[in-house]
């Protein structure tokens, strides 16, 4: 991901999180400031057609974003996005990659325990509009 892939980037974001999409200085900070963070973009004939953002917190991993467009869905590249930061969690040493998912994004919930991941918390009211938060954990085993 670089700066000149925010504009479509913003628009995507609108799409996949109406109610809370990420502004555009988060993703700025996520580019240029934040030591943790691992930003990478798929793009389908130049076009980009999804995105993810993880962060590497020395022994633990924790998913902070992840889209793909909606005309773009159901094609295996949420998996695609998913496999890379798996990889790269597990390549770093990582004991867990975690992340939070609201409870109703079955989508995305069933995404993750088709890679592993175990239901390990619920956080309640964790969004802005009330909802509930799953908290998803995949052991990694580490190696640091
Ligand atoms: C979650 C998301 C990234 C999945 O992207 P995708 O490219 O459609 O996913 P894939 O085509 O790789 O599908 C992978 C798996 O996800 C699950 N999945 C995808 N769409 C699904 C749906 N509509 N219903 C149930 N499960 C679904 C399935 O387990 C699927 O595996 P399968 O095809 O073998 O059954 C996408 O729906 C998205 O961008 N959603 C909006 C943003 C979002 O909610 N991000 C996650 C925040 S926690």
């Amino acid at each position: 991901m670089s700066e000149a892939d925010l504009p479509q980037i913003l628009e995507q974001e609108q799409k996949c999180f109406p109610d809370s999409p990420w502004p555009e200085k988060e993703f700025l900070y996520e580019l240029h400031e934040n030591p943790f963070s691992c930003v990478q973009v798929l793009e389908e004939d130049g076009r980009i057609v999804g995105y993810i953002d993880w962060w590497i917190l020395y022994d633990k991993a924790q998913l902070a974003n992840i889209a793909v467009d909606p005309d773009y869905r159901g094609r295996g590249y949420g998996k695609q996005l998913l496999e890379a930061c798996i990889r790269d969690a597990h390549e770093k040493g990582c004991e867990t990659l975690s992340l939070e998912a609201r409870v109703s994004n079955t989508p995305a919930i069933s995404l993750y325990h088709s890679y592993g991941f175990i239901d390990a918390a619920i956080r309640k009211r964790y969004y802005e509009n009330g909802e509930d938060a799953i908290l998803m954990v995949l052991p990694l085993g580490g190696s640091l």
